[in-house]
């Protein structure tokens, strides 16, 4: 379905990052300061060189009811350590570090179809002992930005400046902001300046951020945009008297992923939400007890042919897209917005996700 009700883009400046609208005990935005990185370090993918198309239209889609996870293993294709993802990596290392970014035009292609085929996914998430206060709550999901060769700056500008026309109250950011390098993200971070939210916008690193060698430097950068990260630590958000726990893991794969540490904080009988790159934290988060798990990661795949499974397996657990439950637990995992390995998506759309919070007595 085509969703054309969007309005055009507003701008937003500046000073609207600390829109204080609504009370809440996160931490204050922090104020843009010059980033850290040496100017001559500052290097990225070219910039569009046509107008591309019309922002003010995105696809539409309502995400289905959430399947139930048993956790099946694929056992032929581990993530993390099988022959065949350890190969594929390298070989994507390679090429992300030293063939694409000298192929003239190559964020050309990857740049238009984000444009064109920026789906926005809607579910309305019922949570067990969500306070009144929160009912209503919108929290956009993005994922897998994957600043680099394949992605020109000014069109992930574009996608957000979109993005923010949706008003969310929350938004959350599931890693993998680059693909191989540092510099990569240097020219992205005026899209997240872009971003702003009442509640505030938190990110966690992802596996492909972790590959640059430099996660502490990428954190530092990206929080001149006013990013909060929840590296294995929680907040806690209160809107109209109700409070949610906000918690955030490291990297499954390539960080350490604290889920103890990250929960440290929570009360009994508050919802909490789990900010994680990767939707493999989820049997633990189950285990937990945490209310709704948020992640990318997958890409859904990325390259999908219709009727078939998905061909490019990240999820051990086959959590590859969408909406899942387990226990009391839920999960939603996004496409996100990106591209790695080939500057292309087949059958398998980018996507942002704007959940609606609703209380609920069952998940
Ligand atoms: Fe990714």
């Amino acid at each position: 379905m085509r969703f054309s009700d969007l309005p055009p883009p507003r701008e937003v400046p500046p000073e609207s990052k600390a829109r204080p609208t609504r009370e809440t005990t996160r931490e204050p935005t922090r104020e843009k300061r010059d980033s850290p990185l040496p100017a001559e370090s500052r290097t990225g993918p070219p910039e569009l060189s046509e107008q591309p198309p019309a922002v003010d239209e995105a696809h539409h889609e309502h995400l289905g009811p959430a399947a139930t996870t048993t956790f099946r293993l694929r056992h032929l294709f581990n993530p993390a350590r099988g022959w065949f993802r350890r190969t594929e990596r390298g070989i994507n290392k390679f090429l992300s570090h030293h063939i694409f970014p000298g192929i003239p035009g190559i964020a050309l292609p990857y740049s238009r179809a984000l444009e064109r085929d920026l789906t926005v996914s809607e579910a309305d998430i019922g949570l067990e002992h969500l306070d009144p206060g929160l009912t209503g709550l919108k929290v956009l999901l993005a994922s897998d930005m994957h600043a680099g060769p394949f992605l020109a700056p000014d069109a992930l500008e574009r996608t957000f400046a979109r993005l923010m026309t949706l008003e969310p109250d929350l938004i959350l950011l599931a890693g993998d902001f680059a693909t191989i390098r540092l510099e990569e993200v240097e020219p992205t971070l005026p899209a997240y300046e872009l971003l702003d939210a009442p509640l505030g916008v938190f990110g966690v690193l992802g596996n492909h951020d972790h590959y640059t060698g430099r996660s502490e430097e990428l954190v530092s950068i990206l929080e001149t945009t006013g990013i909060q990260f929840l590296q294995n630590r929680s907040v806690l958000l209160e809107q109209d008297g109700g409070r949610i726990l906000l918690a955030g893991v490291d990297d499954l794969l390539c960080g350490e992923a604290l889920l103890d540490e990250a929960l440290r904080g929570r009360h009994s009988g508050m919802p909490s939400l789990l900010l994680s790159h990767n939707p493999d934290v989820f049997p633990e988060a189950v285990n937990r007890d945490v209310s709704l798990v948020l992640a990318g990661h997958t890409h859904g795949g990325q390259w999908r042919l219709p009727g078939l499974p998905v061909l490019v397996r990240m999820s051990r657990y086959r959590l590859d897209e969408g909406r899942y439950r387990a226990g009391g637990s839920q999960l939603v995992v996004s496409r996100g917005l990106g591209a790695t390995g080939f500057p292309i998506r087949i059958g398998c759309p980018p996507e942002a996700v704007l959940l609606t919070l609703r209380p609920s007595q069952t998940p």
